[in-house]
């Protein structure tokens, strides 16, 4: 069984988009993955299959309305478990941590919105997950969407080249990757840190772990603050468990 991405959407043909090239372009070729769309305008009232209506309390924008949404959910066929989530920037944030559990699933139901947003008895009532991809306000879900299936489909098995890359990577220990480096050894008057030339493994793994602690202590204090508390929390537990090195006396 493949995984399956449901994309409930306005815009059909905005997917795959780039997603049916390179790494995940092959994947959604050998069956790895499907990408089915849904257009939300199949649902639309009246004449004009109008899926919005004017916020109750006013204000400015068109609200996508309940009922439509609610036909659209009812009539795709998307796998058991399947998280149902609406990309907004009013969502919590995406982090790896979400996206590997999306991965690990049967696939996931995605609801873009146009306009100001949707009506929120619909999301509550069908239980759909809110997620933002970031502080900034994009002009639709479809390009969060991608931007989530992209983050999903390469930890799928079998898409990606080498294990490893999967593993030792930005956010997977909660700090940033180090810094890399490849031929020439010195290009523009700058070489290569002479540590990664030495063949020295233990050396050469001690000095990208204290890169990824300066980069994220200077570039994401909040990631860094919380990799501190774990690592202390770490250090007093194997304390208790005796573990710590000390003689016993
Ligand atoms: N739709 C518009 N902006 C968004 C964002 N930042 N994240 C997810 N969906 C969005």
């Amino acid at each position: 069984m493949s995984w399956q991405a449901t994309i409930l959407t306005l815009f059909p043909e905005m997917f795959p988009g780039p997603l049916g090239l390179s790494l995940a372009g092959r994947a959604l070729g050998g069956g790895v993955w499907s990408c089915q769309t849904h257009d939300l305008r199949q649902h639309g009232l009246g004449r004009h299959r109008a899926v919005d209506d004017t916020p109750f309390g006013g204000g400015a924008g068109m609200v996508i309305r309940a009922d439509v949404v609610d036909a659209a959910v009812s009539a795709i066929q998307a796998p058991e478990g399947a998280p149902r989530v609406f990309l907004t920037p009013r969502g919590r944030p995406l982090r790896q941590q979400d996206v590997s559990r999306y991965a690990q699933g049967p696939g996931v139901v995605l609801l873009c919105g146009r306009f100001e947003g949707v009506d929120e008895r619909v999301l509550e009532a069908r239980g759909i997950e809110q997620v933002s991809i970031g502080d900034y306000v994009l002009s639709g879900g479809e390009t969060a969407a991608l931007v989530l299936l992209d983050a999903c489909v390469r930890l799928l098995p079998g898409v990606m080249g080498s294990d490893e890359s999967g593993v030792e990577e930005s956010f997977s220990d909660g700090l940033l990757e180090y810094p890399h480096y490849t031929r020439p050894a010195s290009w523009d008057g700058r070489d290569v840190p002479e540590v990664l030339l030495s063949g020295n493994h233990a050396a050469i793994a001690a000095w990208r772990q204290k890169q990824a602690e300066e980069i994220t202590r200077e570039r994401r204090p909040d990631l860094w603050s919380a990799w501190l508390d774990r690592r202390e929390r770490n250090e007093a537990a194997a304390g208790r468990s005796g573990q710590s090195g000390r003689t016993g006396v």
